[in-house]
């Protein structure tokens, strides 16, 4: 049996970002968190301006939902940039290799008018805000997704704090400018 509760906490800022340009960053199993953005941005396109969508995972094995990716991209209506780290050897693979932060210097979107949207490894997220910042984006329009082992979903039991943030109810999202702050230096 499977139980389920929720939805908790906040989602990215979809409503709040009509008429920029959206870049999305992600890693791994990343893909799975930016999905449904992904497909809000794609029902409602025209409420957006260049939409690109960066994704990079560890072999082509490992490409979560690589076939709708390459659909996305077919269709023109994002521009879609796949990379691995590595392909075995005699694996296909036409797209890019090396670490998705390399994607950056190929992305079109302007920095003064568009949101960020990342969700990966917090070692990945952490040089994709660097390589952000030097672009010229302004922390208040990166966000990313954060995961902490969560229990009650309610802000209630303390396991998902960092700071004096709950991870279940003031995220997962979060602004670059709100986890700037936090201790430890996460990301
Ligand atoms: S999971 Fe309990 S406070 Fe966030």
């Amino acid at each position: 049996m499977i139980g389920i509760r929720g939805p908790y906490g906040k989602g990215w800022p979809l409503r709040e970002s009509k008429g920029k340009d959206i870049l999305i960053v992600g890693g791994g199993c990343g893909a799975g968190a930016l999905r449904s953005a992904i497909l809000w941005i794609l029902k409602h396109r025209e409420d957006y301006g260049n939409v690109e969508i960066l994704y990079g995972a560890r072999t082509p094995l490992d490409v979560m939902y690589r076939t709708e990716l390459e659909e996305i991209g077919r269709t023109g209506r994002c521009r879609v940039l796949l990379t691995v780290d590595r392909v075995p050897e005699g694996m296909a693979w036409r797209y890019e290799v090396g670490v998705v932060t390399k994607l950056f210097k190929k992305v079109k979107v302007d920095p003064k008018r568009a949101v960020a949207f990342i969700c990966g490894p917090e070692i990945m997220m952490k040089f994709a805000v660097r390589g952000l910042t030097a672009m010229g984006f302004r922390i208040g329009n990166i966000y990313l997704s954060l995961e902490r082992r969560m229990k009650c979903g309610l802000g209630f039991c303390g396991h998902c704090q960092i700071g004096n943030k709950y991870v279940c109810q003031d995220g997962p999202v979060f602004s670059y400018e709100e986890v700037m702050p936090l201790p430890d230096k996460i990301l």
